[in-house]
């Protein structure tokens, strides 16, 4: 009784998993289940069947490409950057991140200098990295027309006023800087700085300001 009472299930589960294709509902005239069973009372029609639809939305896990980009904030919640002596070193990876969300330039200093240092390994025509400071209100637009400015112009638009410093466009393994008076950012803020190679402003973003 047990053994054929559980090849009876079997066979319901297998003609129910089969359904949600074009099979006629069969359940009414194949199961025959005993009489001194009670119904298995599960009707489980096949509209209702789940769709198996949760891993279409999930995140990527290479870190090659795809970073959930558009709700992150100006820094999110990476740390501070280290300043020291009017200076501070902070890291791009090939993932399309910096490894800071801001940076405090101490009110003491005249002029930052800011290093960049692109610890992945991928090369600056795929992975390019630089930073780039403006005011808040003009990141997005300077990324916008960095892009059409295209990889030949190092993604930035050509003396744009709203540029207020920016590096070189580097590839994985290399390492530049920018230094700037920081008069320029400290009233009118807030600023941001940024990576403006296609894309990248989306995740590669963090607060810049004077204190
Ligand atoms: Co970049």
């Amino acid at each position: 009784m047990t053994p054929k009472t559980t090849l009876i299930a079997a066979a319901l589960a297998l003609t129910l998993s089969a359904c949600g294709g074009n099979n006629p509902p069969a359940t009414d005239t194949t199961v025959t289940p005993p009489a001194t069973e009670p119904a298995p009372a599960e009707p489980a029609p096949p509209s209702t069947m789940p769709a198996p639809a949760a891993t279409a939305t999930m995140p990527a896990p290479a870190g090659t490409t795809a970073m959930p980009a558009a709700t992150t904030p100006a820094g999110g919640e990476k740390p501070a950057a280290v300043v020291s002596d009017c200076a501070t070193t902070i890291e791009g990876n090939d993932a399309i991140q910096y490894n800071v969300g801001s940076i405090t330039v101490p009110a003491t200093c005249a002029k930052f200098t800011i290093t960049l240092k692109h610890v992945g390994k991928m090369p600056v025509a795929a992975m390019g990295h630089n930073v780039v400071i403006s005011k808040a209100a003009d990141v997005q637009g300077i990324a916008a027309d960095g892009m059409k400015a295209g990889a030949s112009a190092g993604y930035l638009p050509a003396n744009d006023a709203r540029v207020i410093a920016h590096t070189k466009m580097i590839g994985g393994g290399e390492t530049t800087s920018v230094s700037f008076d920081t008069g320029k950012i400290k009233d009118g803020g807030p600023y941001e700085f940024f990576c403006s190679f296609a894309g990248h402003v989306a995740t590669m973003k963090g607060t810049i300001s004077v204190s």
